[in-house]
């Protein structure tokens, strides 16, 4: 049997980035904290639990004398501001991507721009996103985007700034996109989509296209591993989607020749290594 691993598999820049950040804090014997799991991936939160670094809810549990770590997907400036007066130390690991959009809707704000971000509402990174405006629109796709315009009456001439989710996909920014062009006469875009996850997602769709069975692996709880496997399934019957290699079952590949192997952001290299020798 042959199989193929993508080479975009695994970590992204930002996620190994931010693990680092926590790696050389606990190895400097700080006393190490994280908002929030620094990522979606229960194998490496625990590793780092053994290790001592401890993961908080809110920013009101860190003290003097703690290190918090914001991790990949940024906070709101709110969330920052509530960081900071809790006289912790701070080591900020949102993604330099992520940061830029920050500063994209902020700036557009302060522009009289009306920022809106195409996205997922409830997802962390929209949300921080969403804090750094004071008001601005998020819509998941093109549809909930026109029904906004018709409910509201949005008139043609407001001046709007549309950025999106680094995680998602091509497809629904261009939709959006079109729409808004059409609607809105001083509309201003800047494609804010994650090169790193459209190579990824490419790469998944190319394979999945050329092999039999694919295995997608991730936490389950990952949205760009959940995509991923979507992906997969549109060229591919045999997607198994699983959180390490104790979860394959070896049945499942008796009559395949060729199988692929993509992971989401957040799957270590060892994982994916067991589950390629598995
Ligand atoms: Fe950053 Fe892209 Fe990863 S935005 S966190 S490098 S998916």
């Amino acid at each position: 049997m042959s199989v193929r691993v993508a080479k975009s598999a695994g970590f992204c820049f930002g996620v190994s980035r931010a693990v680092e950040l926590v790696q050389q804090a606990a190895a400097a014997g700080k006393r190490t904290l994280t908002l929030g799991p620094i990522i979606h991936n229960r194998h490496v939160v625990e590793q780092f639990a053994a290790a001592g670094v401890r993961v908080i809810d809110s920013p009101e549990e860190a003290g003097p004398g703690d290190t918090v770590v914001i991790r990949s997907h940024g906070v709101s400036r709110e969330v920052y501001k509530r960081l900071e007066s809790t006289g912790a130390e701070i080591i900020d690991a949102t993604c330099p991507f992520v940061k830029r959009i920050h500063g994209l809707v902020s700036q557009a704000e302060a522009e009289g721009r009306l920022p809106v971000i195409i996205g997922t509402p409830t997802h962390p990174e929209v949300e921080g996103i969403a804090g750094w405006c004071t008001d601005c629109r998020v819509f998941e796709n093109v549809e909930a985007m026109e029904k906004w315009v018709q409910e509201e009456n949005v008139p043609p001439d407001l001046p709007v700034c549309m950025v999106s989710q680094t995680t998602s996909t091509e497809f629904l920014w261009k939709k959006c996109v079109q729409f808004a062009k059409k609607q809105f006469t001083y509309l201003q875009t800047f494609d804010t989509i994650c090169r790193a996850t459209e190579c990824r997602q490419r790469e998944a769709s190319e394979l999945s296209q050329r092999c039999e069975a694919m295995v997608v692996v991730g936490d389950l709880k990952s949205s760009n591993t959940g995509r991923l496997a979507m992906i997969c399934r549109e060229h591919c019957d045999k997607v198994f989607l699983v959180d390490n290699a104790s979860e394959l079952n070896l049945d499942d590949f008796r009559s395949v020749s060729d199988v692929g192997i993509t992971a989401g952001a957040s799957t270590p290299a060892w994982i994916i290594k067991e589950v390629n020798k598995t």
